[in-house]
């Protein structure tokens, strides 16, 4: 997925991917982690995203990362500055550990299917860099018959997880909820079949 992709969207305000609520994710399986108040919580490919106010009244520091400068702005205007959400205007594969600063946890919706399949890879492996042994991580991710719809979102299976990052994680499916109900503009698409499963990554 080119850069002019995304900022595209963004100018059109074709943003379906945009949720008007925490995600569900978050309320269910967050506290699982085991995260303490003060810990610092990445947010990769942040877009203007409500969880990113919910992970900052636990009391987390959070940092995103968004490329396209009028999401960052749209957060912005819609939520005022916080102390406690660094929301960065740039390129995910630009960050190094020492730009992005440590970090104790990952949140990933909508980022990792955001990207096609080699991208996904090479996302894998920044992450990989980004963090450090002991990082936990709770991804997201769009399983349907991706000959059924090109993406974004991508459907990445348990399989294609495993292999990511089977290597380097501990991998835990905490969830799976059947999303097509509610979605009619992915069944408009002509996808038949929609989940979205949950996972627990711990970085060994
Ligand atoms: C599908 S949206 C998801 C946004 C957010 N995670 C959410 O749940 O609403 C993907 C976002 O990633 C941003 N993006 C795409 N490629 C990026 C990159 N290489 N670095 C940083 N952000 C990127 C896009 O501009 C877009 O806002």
């Amino acid at each position: 997925m080119e850069a002019s992709f995304w900022h595209e969207r963004w100018q059109r305000q074709e943003i379906g991917f945009h949720q008007a609520q925490t995600h569900r994710a978050l309320e269910s399986h967050w506290a699982s982690l085991g995260l303490q108040a003060g810990q610092r919580v990445f947010v990769p490919l942040a877009g203007k995203s409500l969880d990113m106010l919910w992970l900052a009244t636990r009391g987390l520091e959070v940092v995103g990362i968004e490329l396209s400068p009028l999401a960052v702005d749209n957060f912005k205007v819609e939520h005022g500055d916080s102390p406690h959400i660094d929301l960065r205007c740039g390129d995910i594969f630009d960050l190094t550990p020492e730009s992005l600063g440590r970090i104790d946890a990952i949140f990933d919706r909508a980022a990792l299917v955001a990207l096609p399949t080699e991208m996904r890879k090479r996302y894998v492996q920044q992450l990989d860099r980004l963090s450090t042994r002991g990082t936990r991580s709770l991804l997201v991710t769009m399983e349907y018959d991706q000959r059924e719809m090109p993406g974004p979102p991508h459907a990445v299976n348990p399989s294609e997880v495993q292999q990511l990052f089977g290597e380097t994680h501990d991998i835990l499916q905490l969830d799976y909820v059947d999303l097509l109900p509610e979605s009619p503009k992915m069944a408009a698409r002509g996808v038949s079949r929609l989940g979205e499963r949950v996972y627990s990554l711990k970085r060994r």
